[in-house]
């Protein structure tokens, strides 16, 4: 296995979902989640994926799960493309990629032990003997920073910041080589968010964990990702290492996100700038530049050119066709 390359490489990942009824004139229509929407992720790395709700971000933790199947596109994990894995095939995989979702309680068996629950993961994956995995669990729960012991217990019994580091414990379990968290503390206390952020901070550094975190909070993925991918209407709109999104963003949905963000931050002054309109419908979404009918930079040619993703510093990409702005 080559190590520089990345552990995850996706490649114009598409997923369309049919609605019923048809069009003006007579065509099936489809909800574009996602639309040709291309990334890498490195071992080790943590990548944070934004956008407002529905703008495709659980569409893709999903398809890169195989939790549905893409529309079309290439999910290149170690190199195999697991998009196009049968699913005896994908048993194998699913062990070394794991989720954490937003709501800890709904994804988890309140009649089940929270030990049990820890262990589902084990006992499927045939990993260890039932004392290995006892001891196991005991050392995750230490590990996520819950007693030992509160595996006797069971899920109700514990706080909202708790259970997601149940959840957390219990993707760690099959010891994935990857993880998508999808909003992992959206449901949580602003404080109780801090505390569940540092835990995975520290994981990603003592186990290397490499993660793809996803947030519709801008300022949630700042202090813990290394790049950032920025998502509008199942496309990419810009790409770029964490410091430099938040301090030299080159796309105008980006700008539009961090000055609509309610940080007082003195490097960030300038107006408020607010996007014209409602988002559009992923059903019929504009031609060219999906961001056009909301831009202020908008062009008459963001309407015919639908703009590539294009490296505009090292590392740092984006989907506009506007060179003189930002
Ligand atoms: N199973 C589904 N059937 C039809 N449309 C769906 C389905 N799942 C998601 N969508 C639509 O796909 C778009 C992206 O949704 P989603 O990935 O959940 O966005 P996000 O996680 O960013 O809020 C939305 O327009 C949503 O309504
Ligand atoms: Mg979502």
């Amino acid at each position: 296995m080559n190590n520089t390359a990345p552990l995850l490489d996706v490649s114009g990942l598409t997923k369309r979902f049919s609605v019923k009824g048809r069009g003006p004139k007579g065509e099936k229509r489809f909800v574009h989640a996602v639309d040709n929407v291309s990334f890498t992720i490195a071992r080790g790395e943590v990548v944070g994926l934004v956008g407002e709700s529905g703008s495709g971000k659980t569409t893709i933790g999903r398809t890169l799960m195989r939790l549905t199947d893409p529309t079309a596109g290439v999910i290149a994990y170690e190199g195999t493309d697991i998009a196009h894995l049968p699913a005896r095939e994908m048993m194998a995989f699913r062990r070394k990629i794991q989720m954490v979702f937003q709501d800890p309680f709904a994804s988890l068996n309140p009649r089940r032990k929270v030990g049990q629950l820890i262990a589902e993961g084990m006992e499927i994956h045939k990993l260890g003997t039932r004392q290995k995995q006892d001891a196991e669990v005991k050392r995750l729960l230490t590990l996520v920073g819950l007693p030992a012991d509160a595996g006797q217990r069971f899920p109700h019994e514990f706080s909202g910041g708790q259970r997601q580091r149940i959840g957390i414990a219990r993707a760690l379990a099959v010891a994935p080589g990857f993880i998508v968290a999808d909003e992992p503390v959206s449901a949580l206390d602003v404080s109780v968010q801090a505390q569940v952020l540092n835990l995975l901070q520290d994981l990603k550094e003592q186990l290397g964990l490499t993660i793809l975190f996803i947030s519709h909070d801008l300022a949630v993925v700042e202090h813990f990702c290394d790049r950032v991918i920025v998502l509008y209407l199942g496309r990419i709109m810009e790409i770029a290492p964490c410091h430099r999104l938040y301090s030299k963003p080159a796309h105008p949905y980006t700008e539009a996100l961090l000055s609509a963000a309610p940080v007082p931050d003195p490097d960030r002054k300038g107006d408020r700038i607010v996007l014209e309109g409602d988002i559009p419908s992923p059903i019929d979404p504009p031609s060219g530049c999906v961001l056009r009918t909301r831009c202020r930079y908008a062009l008459p040619d963001c309407a015919a050119v639908r703009p590539e993703l294009r490296e505009v510093a090292p590392n740092h990409f984006k989907a506009c066709l506007r060179d003189d702005i930002l």
